[in-house]
């Protein structure tokens, strides 16, 4: 079997708020495969977003490992930190996080330029991209000029803009409908059929039972085959 894509060994990490001390997440180990399409389930406060931060190298583990494509995070300094993220992972994320004053090409073209590519190139590429989640025709749109599916299409072509293998999803269905959120699901359902490694994280069971491999999350705790709170739901 070749090395996993992502290797998380025991890594904890608290919190510590007005005197008071949370552990957010408890020696948590997750061994996630190129191609997976993962989902990570749990109540809120579980410690989700937590996991998602550290999994996207957004924060740091109080102790605990993390290889990231056989890389150890922890001893890679801030720039190559940054590099990365933005060539391995494309994020995902409730409020679909666009900035409002760009158009949705300009949108996806965002981890375009930060991989210093220019002009036309650029340009081409987000407009494949978008071609992807079906939104070609919307690319001179303001997120605002754009139904809620819609946005959250133009942040998944975001994501995928630089062709990243990892899609990293926070409660990507969170802020719709249930119709728009299958359609959601939908897209992502192809970029694993097409190859890229998907986790996604949520709280709702009908969108976790979407991937092929679930694990729970509970009082900062991981389940590989369903806690407590999965059994009773
Ligand atoms: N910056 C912070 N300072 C102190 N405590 C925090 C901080 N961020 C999160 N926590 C605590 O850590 C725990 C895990 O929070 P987290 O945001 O990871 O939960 P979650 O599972 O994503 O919840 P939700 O489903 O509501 O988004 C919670 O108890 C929360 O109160
Ligand atoms: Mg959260």
């Amino acid at each position: 079997m070749t090395a996993p894509i992502i290797q998380i060994e025991k890594i904890k990490k608290m919190y510590e708020l007005g005197g008071e001390k949370v552990v957010a997440l408890h020696d948590i180990t997750l061994s996630i495969q190129k191609g997976d399409f993962l989902s990570i389930i749990g109540p809120s406060g579980s410690g989700k977003s937590t996991f998602m931060n550290m999994i996207g190298c957004l924060d740091k583990p109080d102790s605990g490992t993390y290889y990231l494509d056989g890389k150890e995070v922890e001893k890679l300094k801030d720039s190559q930190l940054a590099d990365i993220r933005n060539e391995k992972i494309g994020f995902i994320f409730q409020n679909f996080n666009l900035l409002p004053k760009l158009t949705a090409v300009e949108n996806v073209e965002l981890p375009l330029i930060y991989r210093g590519l220019r002009g036309t190139e650029r340009r081409e590429m987000a407009y494949e991209a978008l071609a992807k989640v079906g939104l070609e025709d919307r690319g001179h749109h303001l997120p605002s000029q754009l139904s809620g599916g819609q946005q959250q299409r133009v942040a998944i072509a975001r994501a995928l803009a630089g062709n990243p293998p990892i899609l990293l999803a926070d409660e990507p269905t969170g802020a719709l409908d249930s119709k728009t959120s299958k359609e959601i699901l939908q897209i992502m359902k192809v970029l694993h059929e097409q190859g890229h490694t998907i986790i996604l994280i949520t709280h709702d069971l009908e969108v976790a039972k979407q991937a092929s491999r679930v694990v729970q999350i509970q009082d900062g705790k991981l389940y590989e085959n369903g806690g407590e709170w999965l059994a009773n739901r």
